[in-house]
């Protein structure tokens, strides 16, 4: 039986980029999201280029039906072998202005999903001794950001929860491993559904999805437990780390301002 790998937030960018090199590596699949005739096409795709077999779940993963169906699917995986906690999505508008639905969701999604999805996959993989989980969070998990109020704050939860997990699993003695990969502007269908205007950024700026992946699968061999892809991205986390507090408020009020997001 090959490994098997579920990936959530499949359908495009960083997600889909891990579904292309997961398969290229032989692994069999599993590709989550909403969009079904965009899953249906890649996962056809992959199975004639690569010999694998590829199955997909259509899921609203901020519902609970949604959820509880990619949870069965990963109960059932005997072979499962790396779980890709990816879906997500950016909102635009300060917090107090904009729909509460839409931090809602993202509340779910980020947060409630990664719990859910990762307690259904560890059960399995810390019996078996092996396994790895991949929680896709952000270099807005180490700032504050206003128009992104929701957004930081639930990609520092799951790098803080990433990294307790690790502890555990350390301690239990377990070789499950997993990482918080926290990428900078990434080439992808993410700042077109927030409604962000690209061309504030930086070409110097922007990585591809298949360089993030790289940098992460490497750093999960390795067992890294935080990977941020790019020496530009390392720096900026490292300097907003060292940063004393009073200064990010400036910055951050900066940014804002030039990329018209509040
Ligand atoms: N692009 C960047 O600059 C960047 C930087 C740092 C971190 N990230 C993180 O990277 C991850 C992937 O984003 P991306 O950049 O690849 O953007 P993307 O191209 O927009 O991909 C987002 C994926 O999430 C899925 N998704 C969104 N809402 C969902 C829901 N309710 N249920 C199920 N699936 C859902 C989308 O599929 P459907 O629409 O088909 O459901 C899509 O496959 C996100 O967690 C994002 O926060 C991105």
């Amino acid at each position: 039986m090959k490994p098997l790998a579920l990936i959530t937030g499949a359908s495009s960018g960083i997600g889909a980029a891990f579904a292309w090199e997961l398969a290229r590596r032989g692994n069999d699949l599993i590709l989550v999201a909403r969009r079904k005739d965009r899953l249906d096409e890649l996962a056809r795709s992959m199975e004639q280029m690569f010999g694998i077999a590829a199955g997909i779940v259509a899921a609203d993963l901020a519902t609970e039906e949604g959820i509880v169906s990619v949870e069965q699917r990963i109960a059932a995986a005997e072979n499962l072998e790396l779980l890709v906690n990816n879906a997500g999505f950016g909102t635009r508008g300060l917090f107090f202005h904009a729909d509460v639905a839409g931090q809602d969701q993202m509340h779910r999604l980020h947060i409630l999903t990664t719990l859910r999805l990762t307690h259904a996959a560890l059960e399995g993989m810390v019996r078996r001794g092996k396994g790895g989980v991949i929680n896709v969070s952000s270099v807005a998990a180490f700032w504050q950001s206003p128009g992104s109020v929701s957004y930081c704050a639930t990609k520092c939860w799951m790098n803080s929860f990433t990294e307790g997990l690790a502890l555990e699993l350390k301690g239990a003695g377990s070789a499950v491993k997993i990482q918080a990969l926290c990428p900078g502007y990434t080439r992808s269908g993410f700042h077109d559904a927030a409604g962000w205007d690209r061309k504030l950024i930086a070409d110097s700026s922007w990585m591809s999805a298949e360089e993030v992946v790289s940098a992460s699968l490497a750093g999960l061999e390795r067992g890294k437990l935080v990977v941020v892809p790019g020496w530009r991205y390392r720096l900026v986390v490292f300097l907003m780390k060292h940063a004393p507090r009073w200064l990010l408020g400036p910055i951050a009020a900066r940014q804002q301002k030039r990329l018209g997001r509040g």
